[in-house]
């Protein structure tokens, strides 16, 4: 298949109404396992990598595989850049042929400085013809693998509407709720507060967060506008689990059981986010 944007399926989720899966990736067997889960759900997918993901894997590694493993693929894949902080790694991220990318600028000193900066990236990006998503509120947890919890800050509908217009922003992350990583209380979405925000913002909501949720919060985030679910945890903890519970294999036969488990973690959140026969 041709390679997608993620402009592209996020546009078809938003009018259909349905969710799109977004997974990120720092070797083979994660992107074979995300592109088979895919495959086997007829679910288009999204993938990629993030900043604090480069030491683990450079973009000159992964990035190729992606795309080309993206081509392959019998379902539309898209390939984004998750979080992302830095103005070079965003240009080299532009060059490398990401289709998109995400400038996350919610860890910025001022309202205004997130503002200025997601927009300079968003008027260069899209003469690129790259899209950008850009973070408003702050989603909590560890986002960037520094050990680092940062505190979790709502989005206000009000502002949301106000900061795509002033940034050009082309998807929009929201933080209603959900936290990175393992969740050590029982998540309390305020989906009221997206419903709000959903009403005022006509670019795709992305919910970033997804691992720990139940199935009920995956319902009612996309029911209530959410198009694009990012999950990580969720995945490495199949991943490892697998490995652990087969130690008695050699290493060759250990990758493929992770692969496989991540595979079954992939499929399950893509039937849940409604994208199954969607490819
Ligand atoms: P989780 O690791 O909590 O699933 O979050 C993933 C994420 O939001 C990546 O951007």
């Amino acid at each position: 298949m041709a390679l997608y944007t993620m402009k592209e399926l996020l546009r078809e989720a938003k009018r259909e109404g349905y969710g799109i899966g977004y997974f990120n990736a720092v070797n083979l067997e994660m992107v074979r396992a995300y592109i088979s889960a895919a495959e086997e759900c007829n679910s288009p997918i999204i993938i990629g990598t993030a900043e604090a993901l480069l030491p683990v894997s450079s973009f000159s590694w992964i990035v190729p595989l992606m795309l080309d493993q993206a081509k392959r693929a019998r379902v539309p894949v898209a390939v984004h850049l998750d979080h992302t902080y830095s103005f070079d790694i965003l240009m080299q991220a532009l060059r490398i042929g990401f289709g998109s990318v995400m400038y996350d600028g919610s860890r910025e000193k001022s309202h205004e400085e997130n503002v200025r900066k997601s927009a300079e990236i968003a008027r260069i990006a899209h003469g690129m013809g790259v899209g950008v998503e850009c973070e408003l509120g702050s989603v909590g947890g560890l986002a960037d693998g520094s050990g680092q919890e940062d505190a979790m800050i709502y989005t206000e509908p009000e502002d949301a509407r106000d900061f795509v217009e002033q940034t050009g922003a082309d998807f929009l992350a929201v933080s209603i709720g959900t936290v990175h990583g393992v969740y050590k209380a029982e998540p309390r979405l305020d989906i009221p507060r997206l419903e709000k925000i959903h009403g005022l913002v006509d670019v795709p909501l992305v919910l970033h967060g997804g691992s720990g949720l139940s199935d009920e919060d995956f319902r009612n985030t996309i029911a209530g506008g959410i198009c694009k679910v990012n999950v990580y945890t969720d995945i490495i903890l199949a991943g490892k689990k697998a490995m652990e519970d087969h130690p008695e294999l050699g290493y060759t036969d250990t990758i493929l059981k992770a692969e496989n488990a991540m595979k079954e973690a992939t499929a399950l959140k893509l039937r849940l986010f409604g994208s199954e026969n969607r490819g």
